[in-house]
Order: structure tokens, then sequence, then C-alpha cells
């Protein structure tokens, strides 16, 4: 299951990523916003997908809002959230294979629906790579989150 969130800026590409997820046989949890003119706090929606994530229910989370970046800051102060802001394929596919990112943060200010969809796909379907100095930078993160010094 894949979480989806924005806010009211970003509603239209969160239709259209929903689309093309349920098409591609993919189950998806809708953290909202639901309708484009509600004013919307990202932080919100960052939240109710992310604790998804987090907690288990759903493998990964894609948020979207009007540049992606309030999404991204917002989701990797979350524990247990890798979230990557990525605006082309070859940063998403490394945010799997090399970061383990969990949640994409995209901005529909700045990518047209073509780009968009090809950075989901991207981002859904490359594994990560399971590298022993990847595993240990992703470790360090992780330490970082619990507050360890390195
Ligand atoms: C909303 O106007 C806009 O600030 C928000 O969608 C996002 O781009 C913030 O990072």
């Amino acid at each position: 299951m894949v979480a989806i969130g924005s806010d009211h800026a970003a509603f239209g590409f969160k239709n259209i990523i929903a689309r093309y997820l349920r098409q591609t046989g993919r189950e998806v949890f809708d953290a909202g916003a639901f309708d484009s003119v509600t004013p919307a706090d990202y932080p919100d929606f960052a939240a109710a997908a992310c604790s998804r994530v987090a907690e288990g229910g759903c493998e990964k989370a894609i948020l979207v809002c009007g540049t992606g970046i309030g999404m991204s800051i917002a989701a990797n102060k979350i524990g247990g959230i890798r979230c990557a802001h990525c605006s082309d394929t070859y940063s998403a596919k490394m945010a799997r294979l090399h970061n383990d990112a969990n949640v994409l943060a995209v901005g529909e200010r700045v990518l047209g629906e073509g780009l968009l969809l090809e950075i989901v796909e991207a981002f859904l379907s490359t594994p990560f790579s399971g590298e022993e100095r990847h595993k240990r930078r992703v470790d360090k993160i992780t330490a970082l989150e619990r507050g360890d010094s390195l």
C-alpha cells in the first residue's frame, strides 16, 4: 500500500498519482487534502501519510505540495522517515538504491505530469541496493535521528 498526501496547492497532482497507482495495480491510502480550495497546511498531510509508513501500514508514501519542499522538510522530522525531494528520475532511483528512501516529495508547480509519473515509477520500482556501505550510511542516519553522536 502506498500513502499519498498533498496540500490544496497539489490536490490535482495527488489525484493524478492516485489514478496512476491504481492503474498499475497498487493499493492507495489517501491522507488528503480533499479539495484544492480550502487552504490546507502541508505538515498535517505529511504527518497523516508518513505515520502510516512509520507504523508499517504502508510501504511508502508520496507527498506533493507546490514545490515539494515543505512536505519534505516536514516528513523528515518524523521518526523512521527518509524523504527524498526529487525533480528528476535519476535522483528518484538513487534515493531508493543508496538511501533506502521510504517517502518521495514532489512539487506540482515544478513538474509536468509526464515527468511526475516517471519519477513516481522510478521511486516505487527501484529496490534498495542493500550494499554494506549504503546500509552503514542509512544506519548512521537512524543513529542521528535517535540523537546519538557519530
Ligand atoms: C502553498 O502555497 C505552498 O507554500 C506549499 O504548497 C508548498 O510549496 C510549501 O513548501
